[in-house]
């Protein structure tokens, strides 16, 4: 059977059920912040208002995280039921339990532990499933789409939103203009980095057919704005990844702060929502 434990490579995302605290309070502080971005709210907003919810459906959210989507779903006029919010790590599965009761959202979302490659005990029981930058991090995302339509009722719909990762480039002085440092950070926080330019074929390959789709580019020319959250945060997680050490990340960091600062710095990332609906069932 495929675990998220077999996972090789050093993405920090992929290894939450393993990270030490100081990364993980970093991850959790980046997810946190990323949340609260007008991007994240408008990409939330567009792919939910799409689904035109009738209030009934059942939802989970695999791969929550600190539960940052789920909140926002759930405090929307259009989902009356519980939302269930599944994640592999139990540091972020009990941060999004106490941020779900500082916001009053406790009554409606179910937080739990579980890896998305195997959740067996909920099968057939959701309308919708979300995975929001879920799908980038996980060991095998046909196993994880094969495990969605086994966790969605028949007919239910799956939302994928992620990015491709491969388009992720921060701007450096360095002469190649940054392309060593966004490799590093490529492999450092994402393990699928191309798995959305895949994703129409792998949904048709396992029974989904694809009915909305939105792409996005998150980019900051001048100052840092939706990425700016990032920057603290590689701090942390560059070094626990391996791929640069403490000092190395710290210079980094501080070139990039210093180019928002003189309005010089540029990052860019595409992304995309694609929505499916299960066909075939066993
Ligand atoms: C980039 S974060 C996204 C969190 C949340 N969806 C959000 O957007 O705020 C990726 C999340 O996937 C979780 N994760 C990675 N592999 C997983 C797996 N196999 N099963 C369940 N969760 C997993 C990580 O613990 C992490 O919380």
């Amino acid at each position: 059977m495929v675990s998220q434990k077999q996972l090789k490579g050093p993405d920090v995302f992929g290894r939450t059920f393993a990270a030490d605290e100081k990364s993980l309070l970093a991850i959790a502080s980046r997810l946190e912040a990323r949340a609260k971005h007008r991007f994240f709210q408008k990409v939330v907003d567009e792919y939910v208002n799409a689904l035109e919810l009738k209030g009934h459906e059942s939802v989970l959210d695999l791969g929550c995280g600190t539960g940052a989507i789920a909140r926002m779903i759930a405090s929307r006029d259009d989902c009356k039921e519980r939302i269930t919010a599944i994640d592999i790590s139990p540091y972020l599965v009990e941060t999004g339990k106490r941020l779900a009761s500082e916001e009053g959202l406790s009554h409606k979302i179910d937080f739990l532990t579980g890896d998305a490659h195997s959740i067996i005990e909920l099968q057939g029981q959701f309308d919708v499933l979300i995975m929001h930058t879920l799908v980038s991090h996980v060991v095998d995302p046909v196993t994880v789409l094969q495990e969605a339509r086994r966790l969605l009722r028949p007919g239910g719909r799956l939302v994928i939103f992620d990015g491709d990762f491969d388009s992720l480039t921060y701007a450096t002085d360095a002469p190649d203009g940054g392309a060593e440092t966004d490799r590093l950070q490529a492999i450092a926080g994402h393990t699928q980095g191309r798995v959305m330019r895949l994703m129409p074929r792998l949904l048709s390959d396992q029974g989904f057919s694809l009915e909305w789709s939105r792409a996005y580019v998150a980019a900051d020319i001048g100052r840092a704005d939706f990425w700016s959250s990032t920057l603290p945060a590689l701090r942390v997680l560059l070094p626990s990844s391996g791929v640069m050490s403490e000092l190395e990340a710290s210079e980094y960091v501080d070139k990039l702060e210093s180019a928002s600062s003189s309005n010089t710095f540029f990052a860019s990332c595409n992304f995309y929502t694609m929505i499916a609906r299960g066909t075939i069932w066993d």
